[in-house]
């Protein structure tokens, strides 16, 4: 079949470094199925799905799982994320060894949902990655200073009367880990950057010769503090919405490189664990599906960035992090594509109801965005067009 793709834009297939897919464990909020329909939706032909499942995918037999399970399903590779220690913020290290080795062939590691804050387990948690070639992906955060804290620290929260969390938690880490990494000679990741401070200390980490790289979250590149005007537990997230200042700083270091690439964050939550308090309700929020809306709308629109730049924050520099060519051939010439047509100039309206996603939890409800992917193609085969899904498990030629 020949796709007309007439005035639109042909992306490589998104790859999304950072996805909450809640199986196993929490299968009412998302399975590896939804969250594989939403992840095709968005663009994607791959997402690293977080550990902090349940139970912890500490272990090869939980990342062996998720792998195939996702490919079972067949609308996105799934590539399970391995924890560094047993049980998320353990005071072991996990056999990332094994999972490395596995058929999930684990190339990302994380506790993400918390920090490995012990630093001598963090240093030591490098020296095997190094030594395995794998990345580790750290979710920034000194939890001793963030004890309580439900939104970020400043004159909103205060106004509001929630317990504020400090730019400081996340810089700490930030240039702790940029330390231990050059020690170790090992690569860190740091998921999420959301203050100018951490802007700073990548540049300067870079600029000192560090195997460091960074990701930036579409809510954190357009939402600020502001919306918590609201009190709605919608917008409660770690890291918080920052301020508009800290906005401007990640969307430039996005377009100068000094943040290498988008990645969603995508964390479904069940409607109970949302509608409750604003301090109460879990952090987290939807992203998948409207991951390239909100990167077009803050950066293409804004002439921050061109369509070319868009696929190198969204696919070629994850797919770099996650060394994903090195989990078998890089597509050659004349083999089948990851490919995603991205429609620049649809203009849709985000309704929560219509997602594919099993969650609700989206800030973005009845926003409305220009750009959309329109249709997504996973090695030749078509997964998504037009807002419909191919079934999962199904053979459709493109
Ligand atoms: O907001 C967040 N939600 N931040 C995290 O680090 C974890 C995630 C989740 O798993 O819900
Ligand atoms: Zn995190
Ligand atoms: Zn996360």
């Amino acid at each position: 079949e020949v796709v007309d793709g007439g005035g639109r834009v042909l992306l490589p297939g998104f790859v999304d470094l950072h996805t909450h897919l809640r199986e196993p464990g929490r299968e009412d909020t998302e399975t590896i199925e939804s969250g594989s329909a939403a992840a095709a939706l968005g663009g994607y032909t791959a997402v690293f799905a977080m550990a902090n499942t349940s139970p912890v995918a500490d272990s090869a037999v939980v990342t062996d799982h998720v792998y195939r399970r996702g490919q079972e399903v067949g609308l996105v590779d799934v590539h399970p994320v391995g924890a560094v220690t047993v049980g998320l913020q353990g005071e072991k290290l996990a056999e990332m060894g094994m999972m490395a080795a596995g058929p999930g062939r684990v190339r990302v590691f994380s506790d993400d949902g918390v920090c490995v804050s012990d630093p001598l387990l963090m240093r030591r948690a490098l020296e095997y990655s190094a030594s395995l070639g794998v990345v580790i992906a750290q979710h920034a955060e000194e939890p001793r200073l963030t004890k309580g804290a439900v939104a970020h620290e400043g004159p909103e929260a205060a106004r509001l009367g929630l317990t504020g969390w400090p730019r400081a938690a996340e810089e700490a880490i930030v240039a702790r880990d940029a330390l231990l990494a050059r020690d170790a000679g090992a690569r860190v990741h740091i998921c999420h950057a959301s203050t100018a401070g951490t802007v700073e200390l990548l540049k300067w980490a870079k600029g000192q010769g560090v195997a460091i790289t960074a990701e930036v979250t579409p809510h954190h590149l357009l939402l600020d503090d502001s919306r918590l005007a609201t009190y709605d537990a919608v917008n409660r997230v770690n890291p918080p919405l920052r301020e508009a200042s800290d906005v401007a700083a990640l969307r430039k270091a996005l377009r100068d490189g000094v943040i290498d690439c988008v990645a969603t964050d995508h964390a479904p939550h069940a409607d109970q664990d949302k509608c409750c308090e604003f301090a109460a309700a879990r952090p987290g929020m939807l992203g998948l599906e409207t991951a390239l809306a909100i990167v077009a709308q803050v950066s293409v629109e804004t002439g921050d960035l061109t369509w070319r730049d868009v696929a190198r924050v969204m696919s070629e520099k994850p797919a770099e992090i996650a060394r994903l060519d090195d989990q078998g051939r890089p597509i050659g010439v004349g083999e089948p594509a990851n490919l995603t047509l991205v429609d620049p100039d649809l203009g849709w309206t985000v309704r929560a109801d219509e997602l594919a996603s099993r969650s609700r939890n989206t800030p973005f409800a009845d926003l409305s965005f220009r750009a959309k992917p329109v249709l997504t193609v996973l090695r030749g085969r078509i997964t998504a067009r037009d807002g419909v899904t191919a079934r999962p498990g199904t053979e459709v030629r493109a």
